[in-house]
């Protein structure tokens, strides 16, 4: 039954992201119905209504939000449709959250930010990492001013490509490699952790290492203001057995890295280990950053909580990964505008 305080929530596209996070985190959350969801594959839609119970399914979105009263949608398909199915709702005066990254180009991410400014609607990007509790206890203490100035982010990530074979390594359906996938997302984080700083440079070597269209493999090293760098690497072929994820963050009077969570920072000339809290698996941190992300969008509806990770956001970030896609083709560093 549905209580006149929730929250009406469209999903379009029921694939791996939406069965694995948004859909079992989302239909045990009492703030929010599911009043219909969307997907063009007919098993699937299928599956998803009758393994989650939900009446309203639709082949056609632009049927959903013709006819079911809905407060915001989910948009969680290939990074290609983003555009098109976000001003459509967008237009019908729905609230959006669309998954990373908002579109293939800073171009189409500024299209979908005007609209929903002009539409007067709330639209949130998935970066679902900004919302893992340790990631959120660092950037509180970077804020706070305790490390001192931050001066260095290294970023890594190394992951065996989830979706090999399917639309992300399709140029034309993804609009990138590897940048796009997990690059968008520790671009995003080391943004965030250094509150977005003005980007002075941009110098990024890509290699197409199996994949011969896309980018499999990525370093990129980001000059900012005042003095800060961000170095990153990214890789769908490097992985090994196991994913490898590092994010340290250097600054004037410590250093603080993730997985494990740890924060050193000297006093009066010595290093001391400061970590507050008890270490999180992997799995427990990657679960609760989803929780937390989709409270923050059903917060934001509310009008609890203003949006973090907005389409404005997307646009400057899509801007700084396109130089990085001039930078890989020039060969050479190019100042950032
Ligand atoms: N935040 C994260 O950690 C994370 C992880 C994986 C994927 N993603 C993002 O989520 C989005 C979806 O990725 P995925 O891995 O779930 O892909 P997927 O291929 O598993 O699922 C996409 C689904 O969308 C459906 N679809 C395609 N076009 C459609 C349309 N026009 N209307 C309705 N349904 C349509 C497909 O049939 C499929 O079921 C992408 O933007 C991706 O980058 C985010």
């Amino acid at each position: 039954m549905t209580d006149s305080n929730q929250i009406k929530l469209g999903i379009i596209g029921l694939g791996n992201i939406t069965q694995l996070n948004h859909l079992p985190l989302l239909s045990k959350n009492k703030e929010v119905t599911i009043s219909a969801v969307a997907d063009i594959n007919r098993n699937t839609l299928k599956n998803i209504t009758s393994k989650f119970g939900i009446e309203k399914s639709f082949l056609d979105y632009r049927e959903m939000i013709k006819m079911v009263d809905l407060d915001a949608v989910i948009i969680a398909t290939p990074t290609i449709s983003h555009k098109v199915i976000a001003l459509d709702c967008i237009e019908a005066g729905l609230n959006i959250f669309v998954e990373k990254p908002v579109a293939k180009s800073r171009e189409e991410a500024k299209v979908i930010s005007s609209a929903a400014i002009k539409h007067k609607v709330l639209a949130m990007v998935g970066m679902n990492m900004r919302y893992r509790p340790d990631v959120m206890m660092l950037k509180s203490i970077i804020n706070s001013g305790d490390l001192g100035d931050p001066y260095l982010v290294k970023a890594h990530w190394h992951r065996t490509q989830s979706s090999a074979g399917k639309w992300f390594s399709n140029k034309e359906e993804a609009g990138g490699g590897v940048i796009l996938d997990l690059g968008i997302a520790i671009l995003d984080l080391s943004l965030w952790m250094l509150n977005f700083p003005e980007i002075i440079s941009v110098s990024t070597a890509n290699h197409f290492i199996d994949n011969k269209v896309l980018e499999d493999s990525s370093v990129s090293f980001i000059r900012a203001v005042p003095n800060s760098v961000i170095s990153m690497e990214t890789s769908w072929v490097h992985s090994s057995n196991e994913d490898s994820f590092i994010f340290e963050i250097y600054c004037s009077k410590g250093k603080a890295s993730l997985n494990p969570f740890k924060i050193t920072k000297i006093i009066d000339g010595q290093t001391v280990e400061l970590t507050p809290f008890k270490q999180e698996n992997s799995r427990k941190l990657y679960e609760k950053s989803f929780v937390n992300e989709l409270n923050h969008f059903i917060g934001a509806i509310k009008g609890l909580n203003p949006v973090l990770s907005s389409a404005v956001e997307a646009v400057s970030r899509m801007g700084v990964i396109e130089s990085m896609y001039k930078s890989a083709s020039a060969k050479s560093e190019i100042g950032y505008k």
